[in-house]
């Protein structure tokens, strides 16, 4: 016997909360087909009235995705509730996720109210959200740490109401995975009409349990998991798509079936890691560089003679393909376009002609193209619009000597020059920079993701600057990482609110 789990993603809900990993909506599309082509059952597009841009986006991917339900997230607000159905309008199918918080400690401490209250609210929105549509889910937020006895009572309640999907969030990643398993089993014991709904898993990283978390509550009734790529989301983030889909594959005893097409992994992870600029972690189980890299000896000599030695999964069932195209300066526009393709990407001809034209630019500094490469190049126009654009940059810097730094950058239509001196080429440029852009800025924090493949590979800068109480998260790539520095920081400033 099998069943069947539904897979809802939340990357570009949950995920994109994440600060420094907005998408604009034409990237926000490109990732909803990119999910649909992997199979997920639920797209949780947005939170519309969070923004005039997430509730564009959520109309946009409504229009552009045929089989996923696309689902829009709402407070237990009327108002919340009749602009996500505003939103939602062209999905072929749609949902409303509506939901309050449950502990003591939301009711007490956000809402000022009581547990009686709160159930009067709960009922009320998934009531209200039922005016709309017929697939309401109803979230009781911190149910992680909301008593059991109080949570089978909102979730009877709100299944008569109407609900048809329950969600069960561990919202700090505080539970065990015994206690969220037996959790969802009280549920699935003590909820009258409990057949009538759908339990579903949102869990959170903080402790690092969430696939474990999410597996438990699988294994004790639950029937859809909320998940991300790569597992980004809210602080340490969410379950990952990747580990869930992949356990139940590789544990094919346990009976539980997914629609998700593995061989789609590998290529949607490296795409939302390039479009969000959120690098994976090298050891990150399934799409981590690492993740099918034997290293010691011992393990080399076992998958020589026997890959099933050290290897529970076959690296191409996850869309790794050892033998995927390496491009070149020769490579003409169809093999461009073709890997385009299989990362996910399809371009009309004018946009194709651009990048490979940028291409071949790229392709005169760095002997073999990768796909990260390729990626980079096709959301490279994102600072098209940019009002502050990096001009030139030329650095003076060796050991023994301070280095010095000159810079000219070209602000809507007009050009600057200045230059200075620095503790390292990185810091000459950047002091250079703010000489031009004279503002009280702090560099916050500045990573540079390893190159990996050889000294000409593309070096990619992930900063946060402080400018007037705020942080502005900024990137930038080139094969040169003193500019890589230098066109972070500038994106930072080109999201300044002034
Ligand atoms: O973590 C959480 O509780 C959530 C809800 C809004 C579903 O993301
Ligand atoms: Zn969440």
């Amino acid at each position: 016997m099998s069943d069947r789990l539904f897979i809802f993603d939340t990357t570009l809900r949950d995920g994109e909360q994440v600060p420094g990993c907005q998408l604009n909506t034409v990237e926000k599309i490109q990732v909803a087909r990119s999910l649909e082509s992997l199979g997920v059952d639920v797209i949780e597009a947005g939170f519309p009235v969070s923004s005039p841009g997430d509730f564009n986006s959520v109309i946009e991917i409504s229009k552009a995705v045929t089989w996923p339900t696309i689902c829009a997230l709402t407070r237990a607000v009327e108002k919340d509730i009749q602009v996500a159905a505003e939103a939602l309008q062209y999905a072929k199918r749609k949902r409303i996720h509506t939901g309050i918080g449950t502990s003591d400690s939301h009711i007490r401490y956000k809402f000022n109210s009581t547990r009686e209250e709160i159930l009067e609210r709960a009922i009320a929105c998934v009531k209200y959200a039922k005016r709309f549509v017929e697939d309401v889910e109803f979230y009781a937020e911190d149910a992680g740490r909301t008593e059991n006895e109080y949570l089978a009572r909102v979730v009877e309640a709100v299944i008569k109401a109407g609900a048809t999907v329950i969600n069960i969030p561990d919202t700090t990643g505080y539970c065990l995975p015994s206690e969220y398993g037996e959790k969802i089993r009280y549920l699935m014991e003590n909820v009258d009409g409990i057949d009538k709904a759908i339990i579903s898993t949102h869990c959170h990283n903080d402790l690092g349990m969430a696939t474990a978390n999410t597996v438990a509550g699988v294994l004790n009734g639950a029937r859809q998991v909320e998940v991300t790529i790569n597992g980004i989301g809210e602080r340490a983030g969410n379950t990952s798509l990747e580990e869930v889909a992949m356990i139940f594959k590789c544990h094919k005893e346990l009976g539980i079936n997914t629609n998700i097409n593995t061989q789609k992994i590998y290529p949607v992870s490296r795409m939302v890691s390039s479009l969000m600029n959120m690098p994976v972690q090298p050891n990150k189980a399934i799409v981590g560089r690492n993740a099918f890299a034997h290293s010691s000896g011992i393990h080399q000599d076992g998958v020589l003679k026997n890959v099933q030695t050290y290897e529970i999964i076959d690296p191409h069932d996850v869309g790794i393909d050892d033998n995927s195209i390496v491009l070149t300066a020769r490579s003409g526009r169809a093999a461009l376009k073709s890997r385009l393709n299989a990362l996910g990407i399809e371009l009309n001809q004018e946009k194709l002609d651009k990048i490979y034209q940028d291409f071949l630019k790229l392709a005169d500094k760095k002997k073999d193209i990768n796909d990260d490469d390729i990626l980079l190049l096709a959301g490279a126009d994102r600072t098209d619009n940019h009002r502050i654009k990096l001009d030139y940059l030329q650095v003076t810097s060796g050991v023994g000597v301070r280095s010095v730094a000159s810079l000219g950058l070209n602000i809507a239509g007009e050009n600057f020059e200045d230059s200075a001196s620095g503790n390292g080429p990185v810091d000459a440029a950047i002091k250079a920079l703010k000489k031009i852009i004279n503002r009280k800025m702090t560099l916050k924090e500045f990573t540079i993701q390893a190159i990996s493949k050889g000294s000409d590979d593309v070096g990619k800068v992930h900063m946060q600057v402080e400018y007037d109480g705020h942080v502005y998260y900024g990137f930038g790539a080139n094969t040169d990482i003193v500019a890589a520095s230098v066109e972070a920081y500038i994106d930072c400033i080109n999201k300044f609110r002034i």
